[in-house]
């Protein structure tokens, strides 16, 4: 029998009921591989820019990167939910523009659901995308689109005047039709009280236990990425550093001629090449 998709509603539901697992993934082998696991959501995060692309933030992200990515995260999936990030402005300047990019993620890189950045600056944007149809997960915090005004990639609404802030955010995103809220570096006690009042399911990342899942980059939990860990990295394997071995001994076995041995190779027909041998002496 065939499982059955995971859906925006059934995203919803599972509020308070079970945890909610999210993976970014960027391509169709890494999608395999997240659903394989168990995500009930994969993330096409504009992370893209930093883990794939080699940039050093998420700004230089273009709507044609993401949609050749979100597009090939959609053909590997079949049962998690597919979310895509709007990169840096697509969305920003102006209502139309946010609708037709939303749209595009969805109609051309077959996506399920949008995520933006933002809080109540945003509610135009979410309230309108949300209009036409196309479920919206928003994101607050430490949001990496804002890194030149946040000054650095930094814990947020650290004050009591920060967490009401976000806690308004929040509950605004949720008013305006978001399914579900994306909660980055915030200490664990306020992401707690943000998912304790809002009716939508919150998803952390260094946001502690108390969010309604949790979610992690592709390349950190496989320990893929050189870059900086941030302290709500948990590496689950060190892919990085068994693939530099292996690496590594393929470049040493060409150059000492172990490689390829026999069994890599293709032999002709001894009769072919008895008569390519006397054609050639003709010649
Ligand atoms: O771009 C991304 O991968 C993200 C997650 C870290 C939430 O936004």
């Amino acid at each position: 029998m065939l499982a059955k998709k995971i859906t925006v509603p059934g995203i919803t539901a599972a509020k308070g009921e079970r945890k909610l697992t999210v993976i970014t993934a960027y391509d169709a082998g890494q999608a395999g591989l997240a659903e394989a696991a168990g995500a009930d959501m994969l993330l096409v995060g504009d992370s893209l820019g930093m883990v794939v692309l080699g940039q050093p933030d998420t700004l230089s992200v273009t709507m044609s990167q993401m949609l050749h990515h979100v597009s090939a995260v959609s053909t590997g999936a079949s049962t998690a939910l597919v979310l895509a990030d709007m990169p840096f402005m697509s969305y920003q300047a102006d209502v139309p523009q946010a609708v037709r990019n939303a749209g595009r993620l969805i109609q051309q890189g077959r996506a399920q659901a949008d995520k933006l950045e933002g809080g109540r600056e945003i509610l135009p944007q979410v309230r309108a995308i949300v209009g036409a149809g196309i479920p919206v997960m928003g994101h607050l915090g430490l949001t990496p689109q804002h890194v030149a005004a946040l000054g650095g990639y930094k814990v947020q609404a650290k004050t009591a005047r920060e967490a009401e802030s976000l806690l308004e955010d929040s509950l605004a995103l949720a008013e305006a039709g978001c399914f579900a809220l994306v909660l980055e570096c915030v200490p664990s006690e306020v992401a707690q009280l943000v998912t304790q009042t809002i009716p939508i399911p919150t998803i952390g990342i260094g946001a502690g236990p108390g969010c309604d899942g949790q979610v992690l980059v592709f390349h950190d939990l496989l320990g893929l990425y050189e870059g900086h860990k941030p302290r709500f990295v948990k590496c689950y394997a060190e892919l990085g550093a068994l693939a530099r071995e292996a690496l590594g001994r393929f470049t040493q076995e060409v150059r000492s001629g172990q490689f390829p041995a026999q069994e890599h190779c293709f032999a002709m027909d001894r009769e072919e090449l008895r008569q390519l041998r006397l054609n050639l002496e003709k010649d």
